[in-house]
């Protein structure tokens, strides 16, 4: 007899086009850390769609301090990107948005009920310092959504300070946060600690996104490990992720 209730076998693609859409990554030219000019965005940009991806909503930082982007810097560049993709005949569906650091900057673009860019729909990419906790993120979050956003935090598992605190990610999941893992901190790239962090939210099924965070050629070369891909699929077999509905 067969059953209607067969368990639906693992797939594993030997890529990374299981997991869907790319939501966190930094492939405009010259406005942040990631690609400084045109040709690195190609080229970046014809690496991650070797590694199975079709389509990227790409997320400069705006962050006032270091990097001072606005809607204005971001569409210029997304412009001057996709005008050159489409010059070289470039099959990919590219999207811009960002990636907001928590400061008193973001505060003001709430307070002055500036519209965000956002990822799909009302969600918004959200990231903490990597130095120091926000003083208080249960506000922070509650900020956003009361002005009718759906925040994405960046990454939750980088943040060092919250990995003794492992009851901060559950506060942070109740008070409505979805949770962005990068790929990256699957196998350790940025550290033992952050790929524990990283395991025990997959545990928890605490993870609704799976981004690149791409910068730079060391980022895409380290994406092609084989644990990497294997870890992907298995989390992408697991867990209902969101990147495929982006
Ligand atoms: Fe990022």
């Amino acid at each position: 007899m067969f059953s209607f209730f067969k368990k639906k076998k693992p797939v594993f693609s030997g890529n990374l086009g299981i997991i869907g859409t790319d939501m966190h990554s930094h492939l405009l030219p010259g406005i942040d850390d990631g690609s400084p000019d045109i040709d690195t965005s190609v080229q970046l940009i014809e690496g991650l769609t070797a590694l199975g991806y079709k389509k990227f909503i790409t997320t400069p930082h705006l962050m006032i301090d270091l990097y001072p982007n606005n809607r204005q810097t971001i569409t210029s560049a997304y412009n001057k990107l996709t005008a050159e993709l489409e010059k070289r005949k470039m099959n990919v569906e590219i999207k811009a948005a960002a990636e907001y650091f928590l400061d008193d900057h973001f505060d003001s673009l709430l307070e002055k009920k500036e519209p965000l860019l956002t990822i799909k729909d009302n969600m918004v990419l959200v990231e903490f310092s990597f130095a120091s906790p926000p003083l208080d993120y249960k506000q922070k979050i509650f900020d956003i959504q009361m002005k009718g956003y759906k925040p994405i935090l960046a990454h939750p598992e980088r943040y060092g300070y919250f990995h003794s605190k492992p009851e901060v990610y559950d506060e942070l999941r109740h008070a409505g946060c979805f949770f962005q893992v990068n790929l990256l901190s699957l196998i350790g790239y940025y550290g033992r600690g952050v790929q524990q962090a990283a395991e025990r939210l997959f545990k928890k099924k605490q993870i609704e996104l799976l981004g690149t965070d791409l910068h730079h050629e060391r980022h895409l070369n380290n994406l092609q490990r084989p644990d990497l891909l294997q870890k992907a699929n298995e989390i992408a077999n697991a867990l209902p992720l969101l990147n495929a509905q982006l």
